[in-house]
């Protein structure tokens, strides 16, 4: 009798632990476009009217690129996040998701405190068609998937670097860019990706200075890149206030697991060598919002981009404690107001 009620009841908890667990994402493997875009929908039926969902344009594939905006009072200013411009880059959509996730279902004062103080956008997957081509052809792919109209001797060469494709000092530097049949290519002119077109109108529809932080979610290398990356001579007018900004970031995201963020130029730290048209330095130069990065986050390189799935929850941990970090910094530079 005892143990048929012990069995019944173990049952029961395992009913009621895996039926927990159907609801939203779970950031223990990597999720497909479609999970993704699942978990969007439910944050939106579930935190509805706090949670909206955009579809902000399409892909050249014809796929939804969606944006989630969170806003708890009117009259905040904006965190925009964008991840996944770069297909191959699985960290960076999981990790932003994760910190969404948190952001709402914190019990952290801190958390709370930003999610009521500002309006937060993320674009978890900003390149839907290669992020789809990476779960279903080729794990390495890194671009969109538009033709690019030049073939090589293997045949049709597809995709450009949509991190190269923005309007600003396009084409400038950064090798092998040029190249249409490689990893970098920056299209065959500035803003031609359909998907750089949809952030853009997405964007340019916000009045000026609402947004006041953008950061471009990538991996690997753990560093905060900041404007601009064409060049290692010429620095932005507020240089000196991003870097302590960004070294708000760091000096939080190193407490849980000593990981080290390095911050700097992009053009001046060279990493991977200079990049020209990317959406950081669109953000700053073009839209004049007063802080832009790009963030890599995990790891030095011993995975790469095949970061481990056993590693999501880490770094999702050190992007959460660098957000809080980077914020204070930024509101200490007066470079964001919280209304309350
Ligand atoms: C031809 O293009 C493909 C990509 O479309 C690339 O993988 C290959 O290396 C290129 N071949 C040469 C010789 O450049
Ligand atoms: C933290 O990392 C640095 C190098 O990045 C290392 O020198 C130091 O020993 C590490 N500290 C701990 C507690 O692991
Ligand atoms: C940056 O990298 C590029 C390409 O790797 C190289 O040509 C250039 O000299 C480097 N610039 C600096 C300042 O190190
Ligand atoms: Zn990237």
């Amino acid at each position: 009798m005892f143990i048929a009620w012990l069995l019944l009841f173990k049952s029961l908890i395992a009913f009621i632990l895996v039926n927990a667990s159907v609801v939203g994402l779970e950031w223990t493997q990597y999720h497909n476009l479609d999970e993704i875009y699942e978990w969007l929908s439910e944050l939106e039926t579930k935190f509805s009217p706090l949670v909206t969902v955009y579809t902000i344009g399409y892909s050249y594939e014809n796929r939804p690129i969606k944006a989630i905006k969170i806003s708890s009072q009117p009259g905040n200013q904006a965190i925009f996040m964008e991840s996944n411009i770069h297909a191959i880059e699985w960290i960076s959509s999981a990790a932003s998701t994760c910190f969404v996730d948190k952001l709402l279902h914190s019990d952290d004062k801190n958390l709370q405190d930003l999610l009521l103080r500002y309006d937060w956008f993320l674009v978890p997957v900003m390149n839907p068609d290669g992020f789809t081509y990476t779960h279903e052809i080729n794990r390495w792919w890194r671009k969109n998937r538009k033709p690019t109209g030049f073939s090589n001797e293997t045949g049709p060469c597809y995709g450009t670097d949509l991190n190269r494709n923005f309007n600003y000092e396009w084409k400038k530097s950064g090798f092998p860019i040029s190249d249409p049949c490689d990893h970098w290519y920056h299209g065959s002119g500035p803003d031609t990706e359909p998907e750089v077109l949809a952030l853009q109108n997405f964007i340019n529809q916000f009045e000026d200075d609402y947004i006041r932080l953008y950061l471009a979610m990538h991996a690997y290398g753990n560093f905060v890149l900041l404007p601009y990356g064409h060049t290692s001579d010429i620095f932005p007018p507020n240089y000196d206030q991003m870097m302590r900004i960004a070294q708000g970031f760091a000096d939080a995201a190193i407490k849980s697991y000593n990981t080290t963020f390095q911050c700097g130029a992009s053009g001046l730290l060279n990493y991977s060598g200079y990049v020209s048209g990317d959406a950081k330095d669109w953000i700053y130069a073009v839209k004049n919002v007063p802080f832009a990065a790009t963030i890599e986050l995990r790891d030095n390189g011993r995975y790469g981009f095949l970061l481990p799935a056993d590693q999501i929850v880490e770094v999702c941990t050190e992007l959460t404690d660098g957000m809080v970090g980077l914020i204070k910094a930024a509101e200490m530079e007066r470079v964001l107001t919280p209304k309350v």
